[in-house]
């Protein structure tokens, strides 16, 4: 089994690596890095790929000498945040890639099962009568980052009807762990907290939007997800990974203020607020769950105790390095 994994060194990828690493040892695993993170190391074991998927004949020479069987395609500008800003590059990047790696596979006439990681952003959120929301709730973008994963959404779709490629949905919420960088709003206050305990910033945080609520699982359970759908999801369908539990922007900042004993005072800081934050978030995960038994297993409290810890070994790091 041949399996290449974009975005590889990226956050959920070096955890879906370590997790086919222990569940498919026999696999031959390959990892695509983007050129300008050279200094993300892949476990020896993985085959990598240094390349920009924005390049159509960097995809063709790829595909044409691996040609895997299964593809995970998590490569992407995948903050929200930093999308607000940087507009076309992240439509480019999010739209360009994925369509190379469709046409790629018609021109090779090769038919690998693929996982594409759309979002729980792409939903139209109706929050006078909220329920949780299903893969068969209207679509809606409603930011440039939404924008993008529904067009890669609606791509997938398209490429399963029209040439028969063998494409699986993903559709996760917010995920968060060790790892995760800052752009995202765990780390974002993580890192912050780390750097408070090492002196290198005052005892002040500056946070956005509190009162957002959010549907959060921890990135070693979405992988596994990941790994459930590419072996057993139906080709052509969508499927939401979610905890179906909401949690407030402000229990997300209270959680990680517990593991600290140091007194922050916090503040909010207006260039953090969006344009249109959706008030809630939350999915309704139970066609993963009928499909292949999964549910979330680690505890939030969990993925933002190790979330943090993390944050602490990279600060220390970074001031080790200077
Ligand atoms: N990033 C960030 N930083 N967000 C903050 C901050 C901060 O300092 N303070 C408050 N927030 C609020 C945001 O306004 C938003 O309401 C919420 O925290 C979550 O923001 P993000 O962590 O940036 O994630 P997101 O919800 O916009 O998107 C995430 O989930 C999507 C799926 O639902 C990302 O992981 C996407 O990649 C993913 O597709």
């Amino acid at each position: 089994m041949r399996i290449l994994i974009t975005g590889a060194g990226g956050f959920a990828g070096q955890h879906l690596l370590n997790h086919l690493i222990n569940q498919q040892p026999t696999a031959e695993l390959f990892g695509t890095i983007y050129r300008l993170e050279k200094q993300n190391r892949l476990p020896d074991i993985v085959t990598p790929i240094t390349i920009d998927l924005r390049d159509e004949a960097d995809v063709y020479a790829m595909l044409a000498d691996i040609r895997p069987d299964a593809i995970y395609h998590l490569a992407a500008q995948s903050s929200p945040s930093h999308a607000q800003t940087s507009i076309w590059p992240t439509l480019e990047t999010n739209i360009r890639s994925q369509l190379n790696l469709f046409e790629t596979c018609i021109r090779l006439n090769i038919k690998p099962r693929t996982l594409i990681t759309t979002s729980g952003e792409i939903y139209r959120c109706d929050t006078t009568n909220f329920t949780p929301l299903t893969e068969d709730i209207d679509l809606l973008p409603e930011s440039p980052y939404a924008l993008s994963k529904v067009t890669q959404d609606m791509m997938g779709l398209q490429y399963f009807i029209s040439h028969k490629l063998p494409i699986i949905r993903a559709r996760p919420f917010n995920h968060s762990g060790i790892g995760q960088r800052g752009g995202f709003v765990a780390p974002d206050f993580a890192l912050q907290i780390a750097k408070i305990e090492a002196k290198l910033q005052a005892p002040v945080m500056k946070v956005g939007n509190l009162s957002a609520q959010r549907d959060f699982s921890d990135v070693r359970d979405v992988v596994r997800a990941y790994a459930l759908l590419i072996e057993k999801g139906k080709v052509g369908e969508a499927y939401n990974i979610a905890s179906n539990r909401a949690y407030s922007i402000q229990y997300v900042l209270d959680t990680l203020l517990t593991f600290t004993n140091i007194d922050i005072d916090v503040q909010i800081d207006n260039d953090k607020l969006r344009p249109v934050d959706v008030p809630i978030k939350q999915g309704d995960y139970s066609r993963l769950n009928k499909l292949t038994g999964w549910q979330p297993t680690i505890p939030f409290e969990t993925t933002l105790r190790d979330l943090l810890e993390d944050c602490r070994q990279r600060i220390a790091n970074t001031m080790r390095s200077k």
